[in-house]
């Protein structure tokens, strides 16, 4: 079965932005974009930045230190310099309340 951990209010995630916090131990990334949710690692794999301090365009996040873009959905790197991905969640939107599947 899968573990829903209650990450945060719907309404704390501004449209189109992005917030960083602490869920079940982690630093996590929540962006809301064209109304829908979801949530990355909030550390960029290349280097110690968090990508709540960075640039959300799209489905696109910019690490604020050396630029490189994760597409919020997947995790995955889209723009140099990074090349390893970050780990992506699973979102669900449940009593207005923001549920991630973390383990
Ligand atoms: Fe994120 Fe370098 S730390 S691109």
């Amino acid at each position: 079965t899968i573990n829903w951990v209650d990450a945060a209010a719907h309404d704390e995630v501004p449209q189109e932005d992005v917030i960083g916090l602490a869920v079940a131990g982690r630093d996590i990334a929540l962006y809301s974009v064209e109304g829908e949710v979801f949530a990355t690692d909030n550390i960029c794999s290349h280097g110690h930045a968090r990508l709540c301090d960075g640039f959300l365009e799209g489905h696109e996040i910019e690490c604020p230190l050396h630029q490189g873009k994760f597409d919020v959905r997947t995790g995955k790197p889209n723009c140099a310099p990074v090349t390893e991905a970050i780990r992506s969640y699973p979102v669900k939107v449940e009593g207005g309340r923001i549920w991630l599947a973390i383990e």
